[in-house]
């Protein structure tokens, strides 16, 4: 048996939502293929993910929303369930496929976290491709970013004036907003293993150095073998408080489902004050999609 869920991020409705949930669908094709032809649940999530992190519509690698300095920041990580074992990068500013980087980290088995540009000295020494960081923004995210630059700049003018340029940043308002579209995947593989993969630009405007949930093991991302494995998606810093992925794997080990799993670790996250989604992978395969949002794009497939 095997089992596979992809996420592209839990938000609001998005006028790019169909172009996330195609992406969703080739995400999960892809990991699939590798599950199906017996590889391990490790590589199934690093390619979906890399393949979601091509997607402009998406909130990771090309396509990532922008600091409040108009700057890319990006933050992955990667969670084996045998052994544990873990990569997570932040702050990356010149590779397009963050959690290619964090698997290598991972796979060195050195350290667990490497933030910023010890991350890409990490990858290029490894053979990952160093790219011009303006390549990796859209040109809906740079309108979107000057959208807010405009709204801020208009709030020391006339009471009037900001109100019209505030609604003309909302309707141009950009599917990364509040952390949604941030990408992940979850599989269980033939030799019963797990792994979780997340990725994500966080969330717009956000201050430079901020890191949210999706590197923090336990937060945004976990897998164990004796349990299960987890991606989560929304208010980072919510997840952060509330341990999301870890109170999710602490009632997967309890044996109960993953859909009871998933409802605990949200309503953990709700009362803490945030919003989000999760998708979670149970030691015996068993799959599940949840969130508070009033959306999450996601897709699974078991055999
Ligand atoms: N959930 C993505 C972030 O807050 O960074």
């Amino acid at each position: 048996m095997h089992a596979l869920v992809v996420h592209g991020g839990a938000g609001i409705a998005s006028g790019a939502a169909k172009a996330q949930q195609r992406a969703c669908a080739l995400a999960l094709e892809c990991g699939w293929k590798i599950l199906a032809g017996g590889g391990s649940a490790l590589d199934s999530v690093v390619a979906a993910v890399e393949l979601m992190e091509d997607e402009p519509t998406l909130n990771a690698g090309y396509g990532s929303c922008l600091t409040e300095d108009g700057t890319v920041e990006l933050d992955a990580a990667v969670m084996d369930g045998c052994e544990r074992r873990a990569g997570a990068v932040a702050l990356v500013r010149r590779l397009r496929h963050p959690v290619r980087a964090a698997r290598l980290l991972l796979e060195e088995g050195r350290h667990v976290f490497l933030a910023g540009e010890a991350v890409e000295t990490f990858a290029a020494a490894r053979g990952m491709p160093l790219v011009d960081s303006a390549t990796l923004v859209t040109p809906a995210r740079r309108d979107a970013w000057a959208a807010r630059q405009r709204a801020a700049d208009a709030s020391v003018g006339e009471a009037a004036s900001i109100d019209a340029t505030l609604s003309e940043a909302a309707d141009e308002r950009d599917p990364g907003e509040d952390g949604a579209g941030t990408v992940g995947a979850v599989a269980f593989d033939v030799g019963c293993h797990v792994a979780a993969a997340t990725s994500t630009g966080g969330i717009s405007g956000k201050r430079a150095g901020r890191i949210g949930d999706s590197p923090i093991i336990g937060a945004g991302t976990l897998a164990d073998d004796r349990a299960g494995a987890v991606s989560a998606t929304g208010d980072g810093e919510a997840i952060i408080r509330a341990t999301v992925a870890s109170v999710a794997l602490e009632i997967l080990r309890s044996g109960v489902g993953p859909e009871r799993a998933a409802e605990v670790a949200l309503a953990e996250l709700t009362r803490v004050g945030g919003t989000g989604g999760l998708i979670v992978v149970d030691r015996f395969g068993r799959v599940a999609a949840a969130h508070t949002t009033p959306r999450m794009t996601w897709a699974s497939r078991c055999a």
